[in-house]
């Protein structure tokens, strides 16, 4: 094959089990942020919140990280957000992919945050910080989580105002859909909050359990037995909120046992 990397046209071959897909668009929004959208395999199916692996040739060597699927499970194209590392193995070199560049992934995907985990609820809190909030665009963007849920409320908070505008771009693009837009009317709120500069919201979404902010803004405190809870962002952050979680007396659920709430890991590198 060819493979084109960072500009660079490299013959090599495909490794056992990956398939190559052409980058089509790419968009920074921080020094440390940015996404991007590629080709979708032919025959790939996901489910929402799912993540595959994906990565670069490196020294002729696949080098891949779990990447969360940003994009709807509908899309003819798949999506990413990814942090950028500056000596990260691979975002250091995946931050200066071009369109027509490829990619690798490797076509099997899975995880825990998906609706299967999850018993059925009537309010859905989507907590993210960072780059966790990647499986949240393709839940949100999921015509069945309004037909599942009768309130979704998205959370997510970063260290500064700006690294914020992914989801609000997102969420501004469910309710500009033609007909998401119709159904996540009234359904879909989005919290988003900084932790390190001043902002309309600010804090940890710790502190907003603790401090009454999300019952306030969400209609009531939680409770396991009508909410459900997915989970995605650095180790610490998932310590903090599994714990709160289970404070207020929430399970864990799996794919072959659902719960209450669900977590994953936002994967970087
Ligand atoms: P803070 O600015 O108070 O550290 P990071 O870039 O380090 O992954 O942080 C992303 C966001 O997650 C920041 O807003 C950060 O807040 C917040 N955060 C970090 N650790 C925790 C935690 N244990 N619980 C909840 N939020 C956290």
């Amino acid at each position: 094959m060819d493979q084109i990397v960072g500009g660079a046209r490299l013959a090599t071959e495909v490794p056992k089990g990956f398939v190559t897909l052409d980058v089509l668009s790419v968009q920074h929004y921080t020094d440390r942020l940015f996404s991007f959208t590629t080709q979708r395999p032919a025959g790939f199916r996901f489910r929402s919140g799912e993540f595959a692996m994906i990565g670069l040739m490196i020294d002729g060597k696949p080098l891949v990280r779990a990447y969360s699927i940003a994009s709807a499970n509908w899309e003819e194209h798949l999506e990413f957000y990814s942090i950028k590392v500056p000596d990260g193995p691979l975002t250091s070199k995946l931050q200066n992919i071009q369109i027509g560049d490829q990619i690798l992934i490797r076509p099997k995907p899975v995880g825990t945050l998906v609706f299967d985990a999850l018993l059925p609820g009537k309010r859905l809190f989507l907590l993210s910080t960072g780059t966790g909030i990647a499986p949240f665009a393709s839940v949100i963007r999921d015509p069945e989580v309004y037909e599942k849920f009768d309130q979704v409320h998205l959370l997510h908070s970063c260290r500064n105002v700006a690294e914020l505008q992914y989801g609000i771009d997102l969420v501004q693009s469910v309710h500009s859909h033609d007909y998401l837009g119709d159904l996540a009317d009234g359904m879909l709120y989005h919290h988003p909050s900084a932790t390190r500069e001043i902002y309309k919201n600010t804090g940890r979404i710790d502190d907003w359990i603790k401090d009454g902010r999300l019952a306030q803004m969400s209609g009531g405190d939680l409770t396991p037995e009508t909410d459900r809870v997915m989970i995605c962002g650095s180790m610490a952050m998932l310590d903090t909120l599994k714990g709160l979680c289970e404070e207020h007396g929430f399970l864990e659920g799996s794919n072959s046992k659902p719960g209450q709430f669900v977590i994953e890991k936002a994967f970087a590198g």
